[in-house]
């Protein structure tokens, strides 16, 4: 890792909506897999006693506390989707963990673990840059834009996973200019969106898999993401052909603001 391909987030790159909140139609998407309170509206606007990202972290562990299972059929995503709804993104409370390494499609930056009940992480994602398509490995996965824009496309799950012995780094740049293999039936896109700072999204393999991606070609964008349970491999799949692949283990590039990539 060359330290000139490290970036640490710069407030005053801060876009002028990250500080409004924005609706988030996710109340419907979660409908689709788990059962779920009525989320309340955002706060639209700056108060003093709207929540930090110490409190929403305090909260989060209050939900999915010692008392809550592992298992996600037992795990409320509602009232996560609400906290995270609520909290309206301040660079102040996040610069020191969004570390961007521009040789990566984006930068894993793991906040805090949850006690072993949830990862939550910053994701910093280098301009024009995109994850690959892949399921959530069973975990409930909710996510919040930070900063800048991210494009969320969901496809169907292919009619039949095949996975190859292949694996590959989840966090690589990806580049599918042609078919790896002959044969194979293309993802089926279910959805596409376009999320704007503060709004909240969310996934399940039960709704499908998705892309991520950053489609700016002059700025990063910045989001939080909830994994519960936590996990530490998925698979990602090839658009062109279905093709699965082992995400490798999905490792983080800093720990609570300290780096720990070599
Ligand atoms: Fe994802």
């Amino acid at each position: 890792m060359h330290s000139d391909q490290i970036k640490q987030f710069d407030p005053s790159s801060l876009s002028s909506s990250s500080s409004s909140s924005l609706t988030a139609p996710v109340s419907a998407l979660v409908s689709e897999a788990v059962p779920s309170p009525p989320l309340s509206p955002s706060s639209s606007s700056s108060s003093p006693n709207e929540p930090s990202l110490t409190s929403l972290i305090s909260d989060i562990h209050k939900v999915l506390g010692p008392d809550q299972g592992l298992d996600s059929k037992n795990i409320d995503a509602g009232e996560i989707i609400r906290l995270m709804e609520q909290y309206s993104s301040n660079s102040k409370d996040w610069a020191k963990y969004a570390m961007f390494d521009h040789s990566r499609a984006y930068t894993r930056n793991l906040i805090d673990d949850g006690n072993g009940k949830f990862n939550l992480m910053i994701l910093a994602w280098s301009k024009n840059q995109q994850s690959p398509i892949h399921n959530h490995s069973g975990s409930h996965c909710i996510m919040k834009i930070l900063d800048g824009e991210l494009q969320e496309t969901l496809y169907d799950w292919p009619n039949r996973v095949e996975e190859s012995g292949e694996s590959a780094d989840i966090t690589a740049a990806v580049v599918e200019s042609k078919p790896s293999i002959d044969g194979g039936v293309p993802l089926n896109v279910s959805r596409d969106t376009m999320y704007h700072a503060n709004q909240v999204t969310y996934v399940h393999d039960s709704i499908g898999l998705h892309r991520i991606k950053n489609p700016s070609q002059q700025q990063g964008a910045v989001s939080l993401h909830l994994y519960t349970p936590p996990y530490q491999l998925c698979k990602t799949f090839e658009e062109k052909t279905g093709k699965a692949r082992s995400s490798g283990v999905c490792t983080f590039y800093s720990v609570k603001g300290t780096p720990v990539c070599d």
